[in-house]
């Protein structure tokens, strides 16, 4: 990784998923925020795409994240790459509106996740997630993801959306290939296999929104097809890819803090052991897993007239990415960023920056989170890895491909 000490940043293009093969280019970040905290990518990997904008400062990111009327999430995509899925997709999710519709979708989203409807699912989580280890220790050996992770958060989030149980591993793959640009398993077809997941969410989503017009029920879905924003139903699209904003950030996000924060106890077994020792300790080790690994890489702004960020001209129009890996190991904020430290408790990026789009499912994914490591770690306190896994090629999930252990030692 010659860029990361000696050559010119000119030439680095953040945008090149061979700099992602092993994750986040943390030696690069670490260089970039002493020497270029927003710094110009050409994009020379995806020609037909527009350069962009990096920030990687956890200060600058903040600032970004507050300022709507200057980075928009509306003006352009909310990812690094634009043929990730087409813009009106992108713009059709409340993630990819500005106020003032982002905030009123936004609120009736917020219906289905405040702390009282969230605590009401504490015990059918802990039971989803015993039930999913049950399973598993029959086995001698498990693949974290496929055999726990993904089993827990897919029923979770169904539970909330109210889909049926044996449609889960339907929709975690469907979230998983939609998120995965870049990656050649998980996109084969590059945006074909994008254009194609679009497809099938629509269909499947219209078919599900059909049954809860004719018989309505609690569910998230059934709040979605019913409510309305200034006096006007939701139009199909925004329900359709509303519910796909919460299949791809309930599925991905949370399995991939925990197969991360799992695999670094795993690589670190004197940190995992404290927790072991006292598990009163995993809330605060989800938060340094939260700011060590944090799901998603990036997101993206775009900027609505020229301005001055961290010495340099963003340009109307121009793309400005938040680097959550970077933000969460300033040196400027964290002793030893890249330590694994389970007592630390830290505040982090990791949800966003703050500002208008800060995750809606925040309580959520801590509460899953604090669950599964619990459950985890005590029946199977003595885990080991069976070989290192490989990461995801991707510029926005920061996963593992597996996580394959030994259940017992
Ligand atoms: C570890 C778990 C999670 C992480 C790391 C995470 C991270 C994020 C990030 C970085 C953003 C964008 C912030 C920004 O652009 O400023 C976001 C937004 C969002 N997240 Fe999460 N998320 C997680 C779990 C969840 C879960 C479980 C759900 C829902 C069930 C969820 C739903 C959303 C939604 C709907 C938005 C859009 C909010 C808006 O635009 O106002 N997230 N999340």
């Amino acid at each position: 990784m010659g860029i990361a000490t000696q050559e010119s940043l000119d030439t680095l293009d953040l945008g090149d998923v061979e700099l992602w093969r092993d994750g986040p280019p943390h030696e690069i970040f670490d260089r970039l925020r002493r020497e270029a905290p927003v710094h110009w990518s050409p994009m020379a990997t995806w020609p037909e795409e527009a350069g962009f904008w990096s920030v990687t400062t956890a200060e600058l990111i903040h600032e970004v994240s507050r300022d709507w009327q200057t980075f928009s999430s509306e003006k352009g995509g909310i990812l690094a790459v634009d043929h990730a899925t087409p813009v009106e997709v992108q713009n059709a999710m409340f993630i990819g509106m500005d106020p003032p519709r982002h905030d009123r979708i936004k609120a009736l989203f917020q219906r289905g996740f405040t702390p009282k409807r969230i605590a009401e699912h504490e015990r059918d989580i802990r039971e989803i997630a015993t039930r999913v280890l049950d399973r598993v220790a029959a086995q001698g050996e498990a693949e974290l993801i496929k055999d726990v992770a993904q089993p827990v958060v897919g029923r979770v989030i169904g539970s909330f959306l109210g889909t049926p149980e044996e449609d889960d591993v339907a929709w975690a793959e469907l979230a998983n290939q939609g998120l995965g640009f870049g990656d050649d398993e998980l996109q084969p077809e590059g945006n074909a296999t994008a254009h194609k997941v679009i497809a099938e969410v629509f269909e499947r989503v219209m078919k599900i929104a059909a049954e809860r017009r004719e018989h309505p029920t609690d569910d998230l879905t059934s709040l979605l097809v019913h409510s309305e924003v200034d006096g006007e139903k939701l139009e199909d699209h925004e329900i359709a890819f509303g519910f796909g904003l919460l299949v791809a950030a309930g599925n991905d996000s949370t399995k991939a803090t925990y197969s991360n924060g799992m695999l670094a106890l795993l690589r670190n077994p004197e940190e995992m052991r404290k927790l072991v020792d006292d598990p009163s300790k995993i809330p605060a080790a989800v938060e340094e897993f939260l700011r060590m690994f944090p799901a998603f890489a990036h997101f993206r702004r775009t900027a609505t007239r020229d301005v001055e960020l961290g010495g340099q001209l963003i340009r109307e129009g121009d793309k400005v990415i938040l680097w959550y890996p970077s933000g969460n190991r300033d040196e400027a904020v964290y002793q030893c960023p890249h330590q694994l430290d389970v007592e630390r408790n830290p505040e982090h990026q990791a949800f966003g920056a703050g500002g208008r789009h800060f995750c809606l499912g925040t309580a959520l994914a801590r509460l899953e989170l604090k669950i599964l490591f619990e459950e985890t770690l005590a029946r199977f306190p003595d885990m080991t890895l069976t070989s290192q896994p490989e990461m995801v090629r991707s510029l926005f999930l920061n996963q593992p491909r597996t996580v394959p252990v030994r259940l017992r030692g």
